[in-house]
């Protein structure tokens, strides 16, 4: 949800902390703000909007000093403001907080600290932990980083928070309880990130906070301790993320770099995976539990937004392939309907981010119950790829546009993966098999000739950059991919959209056809292209406007349709890897003709690290 940075060395911090809050923008746009100390003293700046904002703020008056931390914020508690904005401070002046959260039981604890004559600047949760910090503090006159750790036993909720102090200038304090909080590790100096994108350009040695702890960082060392105070020895990991990785490449938007790199995306999803050659498949991140996985009895998928799209084309590969039952369910709602999980159940989920918190407590619940997690994410080293018992990474690379592109892809890829190595010699024979492993090599190709309609759909565009309203409608496994691209028109240009699995359009959805509804249909020539091509009949009948993805050399619907897009020809199962590419191409060029801001669209966040 929000970001925070952190820095202590011998460097200015300004500089560091300005540029990290720039590559965290992505989780969260509502205002950012930093606190430096110098000289003993606290300097503070903040601003309601997007980072440049606050750099304009402090191009005008910059701040000295080599201790400081900063954030960019999502809205939970208090509208956007300069007020509601971190960093908060302490009523008397020596300390800065910055928090990444939410603090459940803050009414009572603000009510507590008002009794006690605290007066409260804004409408933030997180303005209560300060004060909380600096009760405790000067009750039992404790040092900072002790009445940090006592102060966060009271708090009910969750944080990812950093702590400077004007009376301790060689003094960072963090700590995490469901929100991602990394220390990197440099040559004298020290670095804090939500993420590892603020700490790439300056280390790649990194130390993932775990949940309950609390780190005390000086330019001499660090330690981390848990809440309950017991020392903890920490792991240094090496980072994979290159910089180049996290810049925009010379595209004009992340997300149309990332839909352009699906290809090598895909490749790199396969590499030391998909052997063509010898017709194997190898995760070896599953090695140890693919036994368990291909005698499952049930394979529950959890997941949220898009990762939610791409488990249920995961439910329709493995029901295909390997005749397990598969149920999908939103994490959200798994989490709290004390699902009933068995002896024999697997649970899967997919996490782009791998910090998403509906997604984490899903992992949570199934291994409260004793169920075998395993886990589909992108970020090496998340909260979720730790916790799972075991899994498989995209190694697609940092996904920084907020609406997930390449990281849907390579989930579709990994899916096909896992139910053919489930199927493999029981319900595939072997040619069968190697067929599916040669159609899966072959797919990055088929992505590349798909992306060179970019410019074709770029004037498709044009002309329904004006809708307020459209349809996505798919059958079998290309009604996921309808949502998808339901999903992304709307998070992008604002458009209301909704997708459904075609046949359900008269069921109701029928009543909105109009001549200014533009109807997107999915209809390859696979085992439903008929039913599809009659739904197609019964929109047009009603002078609906049709845009049908197809087939190459597929002219039959060229009459009953408006726009006629046609993709490479694959086998079904991987036939969402192609058709989803121009949904993603027709959202992005409406989006930017529509003079939105693609990468951070309003009101959304890339890792939703709250519930
Ligand atoms: C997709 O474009 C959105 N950004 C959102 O729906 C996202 O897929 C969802 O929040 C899940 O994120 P995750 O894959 O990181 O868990």
């Amino acid at each position: 949800m929000c970001g925070i940075v952190g820095y202590i060395g011998e460097k200015q911090a300004e500089n560091i902390l300005m540029t990290g809050l720039k590559r965290l923008e992505y989780r969260g746009y509502d205002s950012a703000g930093v606190a430096i100390v110098n000289n003993d003293t606290l300097h503070m700046q903040k601003r309601e909007g997007k980072v440049n904002e606050l750099e304009t703020a402090l191009d005008s008056a910059p701040i000295e000093g080599t201790v400081g931390i900063g954030h960019t914020r999502w809205a939970t508690h208090g509208p956007p403001s300069d007020r509601n904005a971190h960093p908060h401070v302490s009523s008397d002046g020596d300390f800065a907080l910055v928090h990444n959260g939410i603090i459940e039981n803050y009414g009572v604890l603000r009510k507590r600290l008002k009794e006690k004559g605290y007066t409260f600047q804004s409408d933030t949760d997180t303005e209560v932990l300060v004060y909380l910090i600096e009760e405790v503090q000067n009750e039992a006159g404790l040092a900072l980083p002790e009445a940090v750790r006592q102060a966060l036993t009271q708090v009910i909720g969750t944080y990812g928070i950093a702590v400077v102090s004007a009376s301790d200038p060689d003094l960072l304090v963090a700590a995490r309880k469901g929100s991602p909080l990394l220390i990197g590790v440099g040559d004298g100096e020290y670095f804090l990130g939500s993420d590892a994108a603020p700490l790439v350009e300056h280390t790649r040695q990194v130390v993932y906070l775990s949940d309950g702890e609390i780190v005390t960082i000086r330019r001499g060392g660090y330690q981390v301790r848990t809440i309950e105070n017991v020392p903890m020895e920490k792991e240094v990991h090496e980072l994979e993320w290159t910089l180049g990785e996290i810049e925009k490449g010379g595209y004009e938007h992340f997300m149309q770099k990332e839909i352009m790199e699906q290809p090598t995306a895909l490749e790199d999803a396969m590499r030391g995976r998909v052997l063509p050659d010898d017709n194997k498949i190898v995760l070896g991140g599953l090695h140890d539990v693919m036994d368990d996985l291909r005698d499952a009895d049930r394979v529950i998928i959890a997941a949220c937004g898009t990762s939610w799209h791409s488990a249920l084309v995961g439910e329709y590969l493995i029901e295909h392939f390997a005749r397990t039952p598969v149920e999908v369910e939103y994490a959200s709602e798994f989490r709290y309907r004390n699902p009933i999980l068995r002896d024999g159940d697997v649970v899967l989920v997919i996490s782009q981010s791998g910090e998403t918190a509906d997604t984490l407590a899903a992992v949570r619940e199934a291994q409260r119950q004793g169920v075998m997690c395993l886990g589909i994410c992108n970020v090496v080293g998340s909260t979720i790829a730790r916790e799972t018992d075991a899994g498989v990474y995209l190694h697609a690379g940092p996904e920084i546009g907020v609406a997930s592109t390449k990281a849907f892809t390579a989930q579709v890829i990994v899916l096909a993966m896992i139910a053919l190595k489930m199927a493999e010699d029981r319900t595939l024979s072997h040619a069968e098999f190697a067929d599916a492993v040669h159609a899966l090599a072959s797919i990055p190709d088929k992505v590349r000739t798909t992306l060179e309609m970019d410019g074709q759909i770029e004037k498709m565009a044009n002309i329904y950059r004006y809708s307020s309203n459209f349809l996505y409608l798919g059958r079998g496994f290309n009604f996921p991919v309808a949502l998808e691209g339901a999903l992304k028109l709307k998070e992008i240009s604002y458009i209301h959209a909704e997708g459904y699995p075609a046949a359900e359009m008269k069921h109701g959805p029928i009543a909105l056809i109009d001549r200014f509804m533009p109807v997107v249909f999915i209809a390859l020539k696979d085992s439903t292209y008929d039913k599809v091509v009659s739904n197609i009949e019964e929109v047009a009948a009603r002078d609906g406007s049709v845009i049908a993805i197809t087939d190459e050399g597929n002219g039959e619907l060229d009459e009953l349709c408006e726009y006629v897009l046609r993709i490479p020809q694959t086998q079904e199962f991987l036939s969402p890897l192609l058709a989803v590419v121009p949904l993603q191409l027709l959202s992005y060029h409406i989006a930017v003709m529509r003079g939105c801001d693609v990468d951070q669209p309003r009101n959304l966040a890339k890792s939703v690290t709250v519930e």
